[in-house]
């Protein structure tokens, strides 16, 4: 009678340099079948258990089940090489490429909102230049040659004389005269955008910021369609709570004037927070365009964007908003 051992080991090679030749899933299987399948080779070795004399029963028997792991885990790593071999050149331990997702800035998610929603209520989206002139940033707007708001300090004038007295706008309330030059009424616009003023940078304070711009002229207009649509603005962005008080107060493009709070969650909580102004359209400022005052009546409003998105959530520092420190900004 032969030695046991001598044929597992024999088979045992056998078996696993088959196996090496397996080089797709189907010869893998194949080979599965044949050797550890329930009718497989390796099953039809057990008998010899049996067959061995009792004294070397133990030991075929704790070879074959050395055999049958081996087989098993054989397989299972060839089957795994197979599976995923990578094509030549590519290295899969190496680290893969985190990606990165991006996000709208905290500012522009709250003007693509704030558009979204003068949208809703019939308002086009209009623009003027960021580099004006002293036509459109003052005299149109009915602020007086001598006006303070005109002071050199206060503006970032360009070059003097021969730049034509071009200044960075110091307000969006430029862009009414820039639709009223270009649309005949009735209108209603709204724009958006940067505004540059020479302020030191502080918690409060930035040489940039960015005003939301609303006008309407139409026939009849009163201070109540004013105060309904910054009502029905406050409601669709802040919800159904919020409300509008608006405080008597001047600017020279509007008359009369009024400073507006919202009721507005900050941080959660409701509270009142001053937002921006707003009036009656200066007849001064139909007439600088062209447009006839005892025809033509117009609203105007003036919203801070920055004002609305810190308070909202409740940032201390308005130099944060224009670091791009991502660790800042992700948290939006
Ligand atoms: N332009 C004003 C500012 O920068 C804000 C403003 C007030 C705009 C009243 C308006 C308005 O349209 O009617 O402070």
């Amino acid at each position: 009678m032969s030695d046991p051992t001598v044929e597992i080991d024999a088979y045992e090679e056998q078996a696993l340099a088959g196996l090496e030749s397996c080089n797709e899933p189907a010869a893998l299987e194949a080979w599965r079948i044949e050797h550890l399948g329930s009718k497989g080779r390796l099953k039809a070795m057990m008998p010899l258990v049996k067959q061995a004399p009792p004294e070397a029963r133990r030991d075929v028997g704790r070879r074959l089940n050395e055999l049958k792991q081996r087989l098993e885990s054989a397989f299972g790593e060839r089957t795994v090489a197979s599976a995923g071999s990578p094509p030549p050149g590519i290295d899969l331990t190496e680290p893969g490429l985190v990606s990165v997702e991006g996000r709208r800035h905290v500012l522009t998610a709250t003007i693509d909102r704030i558009v979204e929603v003068f949208g809703r209520m019939g308002f086009e989206v209009a623009d003027g230049p960021e580099l004006e002139d002293e036509w459109h940033n003052f005299t149109a707007l009915n602020i007086p040659p001598e006006h303070p708001a005109r002071d050199r300090s206060d503006n970032f004038f360009l070059g003097g004389e021969s730049a034509g007295h071009r200044l960075l706008r110091t307000q969006t309330s430029t862009v009414q005269i820039r639709a009223m030059e270009a649309t005949p009424p009735p209108l209603r616009v709204i724009a958006v955008g940067r505004v540059y003023r020479p302020d030191a940078h502080d918690a409060t304070h930035y040489s940039m910021f960015h005003q939301v711009e609303g006008l309407a002229v139409d026939r009849d207009l009163s201070m109540v369609d004013l105060k309904s649509t910054l009502v029905g603005f406050a409601k669709a962005f802040f919800g159904a709570e919020a409300e509008v008080r608006m405080r008597p107060s001047f600017f020279p493009f509007t008359e009369p004037s009024a400073e507006v709070d919202m009721w507005m969650p900050v941080k959660g909580t409701w509270q009142w927070v001053e937002i921006g102004g707003c009036g009656m359209v200066d007849p001064a400022v139909f007439e600088a365009v062209g447009i006839d005052p005892s025809e033509w009546s117009g609203f105007a409003f003036g919203l801070g964007v920055e004002r609305v998105t810190m308070r909202r959530h409740g940032l201390g520092d308005i130099r944060r908003l224009f670091e791009n420190d991502a660790r800042f900004l992700r948290q939006f």
